[in-house]
């Protein structure tokens, strides 16, 4: 791939990256990449998400904001995203700045979760220790009964973030680590592409 076969847009190559991603039976998640982020201090964390949409101009994914990445975000919302898909070769970095997403968003993509993903949402107060296992499954049953014959709602700390990308790297594995790196930054309303070094 020459650098002038480069689309105007990221998104458009993320998504054809991506779909093939989707279609290669040895990858088991492709929706899974390791997000980047800096707390209070200075110092950065990583771990892995699930990408759980990629449109218009951003990406989406959901989780505790009470969490150690939601206290990251709150504090600085500036991350990064990485995707490797081993079996095409193929890695997606990312630079951005999160925004929450709005509550019909979260609403919608919470009440289209299994009841057991939805409980669990309430039951685990995320990053925060805990005495034991049994602590959490009497959680577990305690929010059960609290729902019980009810739809499970959104806890208010659990929604989703978008990721506005500033700068995005896409990384093709080549013969002789000679591999094709392919920058798009945003600058001045436009994304602007260079090819650079392995
Ligand atoms: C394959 C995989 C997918 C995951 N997806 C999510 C996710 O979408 N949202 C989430 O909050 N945690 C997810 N996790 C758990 C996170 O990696 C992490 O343990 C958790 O969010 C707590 O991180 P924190 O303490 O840095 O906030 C996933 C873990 C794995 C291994």
């Amino acid at each position: 791939m020459e650098k002038i076969d480069l689309p105007n847009s990221p998104f458009s190559l993320f998504e054809q990256w991506f779909d093939e991603a989707k279609k290669n039976n040895s990858i088991g998640i492709p929706e899974c990449f390791c997000l980047s982020t800096i707390n209070k201090d200075g110092c950065p964390d990583s771990r892995i998400l699930l990408l759980k949409g990629c449109r218009r101009d951003e990406f989406v994914f959901f989780t505790n904001s009470l969490s150690t990445k939601g206290q990251d975000l709150r504090d600085n919302p500036n991350v990064a995203m990485n995707f490797y898909w081993e079996p095409l070769g193929k890695q997606i970095r990312v630079q951005g700045v999160v925004e929450k997403l709005d509550d019909v968003e979260s609403d919608t993509y919470f009440s289209m979760r299994p009841r057991g993903s939805q409980i669990g949402a309430w039951a685990s107060n995320q990053s925060e220790a805990i005495p034991s296992r049994e602590y959490l499954e009497n959680k577990v049953v305690e929010f059960t009964q609290k729902f019980e014959g009810n739809e499970v709602p959104r806890p208010a700390h659990w929604f989703g973030y978008s990721v506005k990308p500033s700068k995005i790297e896409f990384w093709l594995n080549k013969i002789d680590r000679l591999h094709d790196r392919f920058i798009f930054t945003f600058q001045n309303d436009t994304w602007v592409t260079s090819r650079v070094s392995p």
